[in-house]
Formats: C-alpha cells, sequence, structure tokens
C-alpha cells in the first residue's frame, strides 16, 4: 500500500477535534435532545445560539447550536496547542492554497477559518474560556453521559488528497480501507491526540459531515440514552446499534438530532501513539468490518449526511457499495 508519510515534527500543533457549529430548526427541541439523551451540559444561550460541552469538558464549548432555516453545518472545531501554532497553521494552508482568514469566534481566544483540501470549513482556536468540569457533579449527569467530543467523520471523494494533507499537518493514520493490492483509500482514521481517530474521511459524495462523536464513560451510558431517548419520544431517532465497530473496536450507538445531524455515543478506544503504531488496513470486502456481529447499518446511514455551509457537494468517482441493512436481509431471505 503506497501510504503518505507519517510526520512526526509537524509544521504546526493541532491538539484534537475540539468543537462543531450546526444549525438547527427549534431550539428547544435539540436542547431537550443534547441536554436529556445526549447528555451534555448547557454552558450558555445567547439569544438563538445554544453553547454545550461534555462533562469533563474544562472549556465553554464543545458543541454550538444556532437556529437556522437548513440543517447545516458551518464549522468543525480543531485546537492546536499555542497562539504560534496558529501563526504557523495559517503559513501551512496558505502555501497549500487553501483559503484561510482571521475571524472573531464568542468564547474563543484568536480564531483562523481554514477550508481545507477536501472543501471541509475548519476553525482552529488555541484558547477558549474555561469551565468548571462536571465529570464529578454526579446530579447534574444525564442520559449518555457525554463526556467530551472526539472525532469527526467527513464524506469526501478525496479521500487520498485529504489523508495526504492531514498526515503532512501531522495526523498520524491509525487505520485505513482499500481493496488488497490497491492504493484506492476508501476509509482514512487520522488522529492527533492518541486514540484511533480525531477526523475520519469515507469516499462518498461531499464533502459531507457524516456524524460527531461524544465519549461515554461506560457501555450502560450507551443504553441509558437509548432508554432516555425513548421515554423522551426520540426512540425513532436511534439509527443504527447498540453495536461494535471493526475499525476502532468501539462500541457505539448512533442518534439523529431532531433536524438529521448524526451524533454517536461511544467508548472503548484504545491508545495508539508509539514508534511502532503502523497504519491497519482493512479488506472492504470483509463485511467484519462494519459489523463483527448484530445487523448492518440501514443504507441511510452510508447515504445521508449534513451538508456544509456554502460547500457544493461532488460526487465520487467509485460509487460507495457497503453491505447495508437491506441488502443483508434480501440476502438472508434469498
Ligand atoms: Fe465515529
Amino acid at each position: 500500500m503506497n501510504l503518505p508519510p507519517t510526520v512526526f515534527d509537524p509544521p504546526f500543533r493541532i491538539t484534537r477535534a475540539s468543537h462543531v457549529a450546526l444549525s438547527v430548526s427549534d431550539l428547544a427541541a435539540s436542547r431537550a435532545f443534547y441536554s436529556d439523551v445526549i447528555g451534555l451540559v448547557l454552558t450558555a444561550q445567547d439569544g438563538d445560539t445554544l453553547y454545550f460541552r461534555g462533562i469533563e469538558e474544562a472549556c465553554h464549548h464543545s458543541l454550538v447550536l444556532r437556529q437556522g432555516a437548513e440543517p447545516l453545518c458551518a464549522r468543525l472545531g480543531m485546537r492546536v496547542l499555542t497562539e504560534e501554532d496558529l501563526d504557523r497553521a495559517k503559513s501551512f494552508f496558505d502555501a497549500k492554497g487553501c483559503p484561510t482568514r482571521w475571524a472573531e469566534a464568542p468564547f474563543q481566544g484568536r480564531t483562523l477559518h481554514v477550508t481545507d483540501v477536501a472543501g471541509v470549513p475548519l476553525e482552529l482556536c488555541a484558547r477558549m474560556s474555561a469551565e468548571p468540569r462536571m465529570i464529578t457533579k454526579f446530579s447534574a449527569h444525564r442520559g449518555g453521559c457525554a463526556q467530551r467530543l472526539d472525532h469527526y467523520q467527513i464524506l469526501t471523494p478525496r479521500v487520498r488528497d485529504a489523508c495526504a494533507m492531514y498526515m503532512e499537518a501531522g495526523f498520524r493514520l491509525t487505520e485505513y480501507i482499500a481493496p488488497p493490492g490497491s492504493s484506492d483509500l476508501l476509509g482514512v482514521f487520522l488522529q492527533r491526540k492518541g486514540n484511533p481517530h480525531d477526523i475520519v474521511f469515507f469516499n462518498g459524495a461531499g464533502p459531507r459531515l457524516h456524524h460527531v462523536a461524544y465519549l461515554a464513560p461506560e457501555v450502560h451510558h450507551l443504553l441509558h440514552a437509548c432508554d432516555v431517548a425513548g421515554a423522551l419520544g426520540f426512540g425513532a431517532r436511534i439509527e443504527r446499534g447498540p453495536g461494535r465497530h471493526g475499525p476502532g473496536h468501539a462500541m457505539f450507538v448512533y442518534f439523529r438530532d431532531p433536524d438529521g445531524h448524526r451524533v454517536e455515543l461511544f467508548n472503548t478506544h484504545y491508545q495508539v501513539m508509539d514508534l511502532e503504531n503502523e497504519p491497519v488496513g482493512w479488506d472492504p470486502s470483509d463485511h467484519n468490518i462494519s459489523f463483527p456481529w448484530g445487523l448492518p447499518a440501514q443504507r441511510k446511514w452510508f447515504e445521508q449526511a449534513t451538508n456544509f455551509v456554502g460547500t457544493p457537494v461532488s460526487e465520487p468517482e467509485r460509487k460507495p457499495n457497503p453491505m447495508t441493512l437491506e441488502t443483508y436481509l434480501s440476502k438472508q431471505q434469498g
């Protein structure tokens, strides 16, 4: 496999995936879903904007919800280590021809807007207002007890280009999906923080946001989130799982929020940071990669995603052909 080289001394230091900004149609419905089902803490409401954080997060927000006519994603946030890293990031993306501009973002320090090589709108900052961690405030814990934002998954026709750019920026490739003997990357899992991924790119019409994922403390929190969803009328918003992933190996459950944005709750990730941790390849014809047990995802899980604001969507040259629940059941009956 011809993989881009790993860069151990990157030109600037992204530390982690950190925050996402979405538009929603009904702030009350979204507030109930994210507070009671996912278990986020509402840090602040400012007019038509809600700011949430996970129960262990010591920063102001990891989820920003703004009232809007269409369910879109405005930006994906990444933290960098220092203010100097922001300047170095700007130089890096400018040299790549990726659009950059300085922006004002409430409750954040100096903020850099970047459009990456796949067309994904990013937002980088080194500072955010501090808030108390709620991890031992057990009386405030709700639903899935989402601890912290962990990663994003993106659909794009430009998986290899994205992989090359993010690895040049210091991301480690932990796992990838490609047919044996081929250099055709269909999925890449890239990380900065030492677990399987901060950002994942899969082949598909895009760029679009497939999901944002929050870590849950224990497996039983996934089940409790489902129970709470059912009790509050969000039961039909459980789209996939609970189940076990192949790549990343996590226990997971996927929800669609009231506007259709997809949110994953998961746990049981592993540590990956040492020199000898080489990327692990997966064969897409092995259906254990998407469901080691249980049932595969519905077709809509593979195909539906959130558009980014002002970002055109392109079709991939190679059409995805995943094992869907619909295909699986038809084969079982045949
Ligand atoms: Fe995920």
